[in-house]
């Protein structure tokens, strides 16, 4: 299977705090994140909010540079493109986000939206254009004639049907959903999943797919990262981790999701999450899990193998003795 994407050590720090009295801080909202996404595969990155997600996200789609680390993107490096090859990169990356409403321009017609693309990167012929425009709209469940409605004349599905098709229009081989059904009704939302998966059977689409709930990706991920102050806690397939989770916060995000706890000595991860800028010292985790010891709190686990996944934590085998879900 080829690689499309392969990220080594990511990282984003911020600086802030910087005006009249304050003091400079340096804000990590990503640190160190590594993973290989396969061509026509979906790795869903899950989360509490405020983890790195969209941070990860803008670094994969080129909107914002990494402070450090490495990223390849269809064999090109991705950080430090060369210029003859950075078109051509923007066009195999693009981005749907969580918000249908805020994304589409108000003032353009859904034709005009979606040809817009094309007049920019191609040299298509205006019958041409059109031609694709309408192909793509059937492909995303829009009707011909809506063709030249207004986006505010749809609903939240419909518009974020918009988006996708907007974003598919210059044939890109990875599209970043930054939680893309967050902001949907649930039965909406299956729609919309159901899309994305159809999508991918049929164009062969890689998808780096974000949201904050381990029941949305359930359906479409093939692959799952949970990230926790930045920094990756787990990551494997996802039979494996919704099967028997490893690290304590996959399994507190687990036991929170209906339907999924079953079987599962609920835990609860305990107290408030703690600022990024002043993260715990140790392991991330540990203001918060219900195993912390002393050494979670003087040392950082290493992300390492065990049982055909990655998990950083210092007693991640005491829980290969649980019963599968
Ligand atoms: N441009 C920015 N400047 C300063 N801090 C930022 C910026 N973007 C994100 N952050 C901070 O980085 C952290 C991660 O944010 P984000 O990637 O948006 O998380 P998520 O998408 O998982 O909610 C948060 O603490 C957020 O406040
Ligand atoms: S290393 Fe310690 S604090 Fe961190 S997740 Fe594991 S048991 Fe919890
Ligand atoms: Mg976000």
């Amino acid at each position: 299977m080829s690689v499309l994407v392969s990220a080594r050590g990511l990282t984003r720090v911020y600086d802030i705090g910087r005006g009249w009295f304050r003091e400079p801080a340096h804000l990590q909202a990503v640190g160190g994140v590594s993973f290989e996404l396969a061509a026509g595969h979906t790795l869903a990155v899950v989360g509490e909010s405020g983890c790195g997600k969209s941070t990860l996200a803008r670094m994969v789609t080129l909107i914002e540079p990494p402070s450090s680390g490495r990223l390849m993107i269809d064999g090109l490096n991705a950080v430090t493109p060369p210029a003859s090859e950075k078109p051509r990169l923007r066009r195999t990356v693009q981005i749907v986000f969580q918000n249908p409403y805020g994304s589409l321009n108000p003032r353009k017609r859904v034709g005009t939206i979606l040809e817009e693309p094309l007049i920019i990167n191609t040299n298509l012929s205006k019958q041409e254009r059109r031609r694709q425009v309408l192909e793509m709209m059937a492909k995303v469940g829009l009707r011909p004639e809506q063709h030249s409605r207004y986006p505010h004349m749809f609903s939240g599905g419909q518009r974020q049907r918009i988006a996708i098709a907007r974003a598919l229009m210059l044939s890109p081989k990875l599209l970043v959903a930054d939680e893309p059904v967050s902001a949907l009704d649930m039965s909406v939302q299956a729609q919309v999943l159901n899309l994305l998966v159809d999508l991918q059977a049929e164009l062969g689409l890689a998808y780096l797919f974000i949201s904050h709930d381990l029941g949305v990706v359930r359906h479409i991920a093939h692959d799952v990262m949970i990230m926790y102050l930045g920094v990756v806690m787990e990551h494997g397939a996802k039979e494996r981790i919704f099967a028997r989770p490893l690290h304590p916060y996959t399994q507190t995000l687990l036991a929170a999701t209906p339907g999924m706890g079953k079987n599962r000595k609920r835990i609860i991860a305990k107290g408030e999450l703690p600022s990024p800028l002043n993260p715990p010292a140790g392991c991330v985790f540990s203001t918060r899990c219900p195993y912390v010891t002393d050494q979670c709190r003087r040392e950082r686990p290493v992300l390492r193998p065990l049982d055909e996944r990655l998990v950083a934590c210092h007693y991640a085998e005491r829980f290969l003795e649980q019963p599968a879900a």
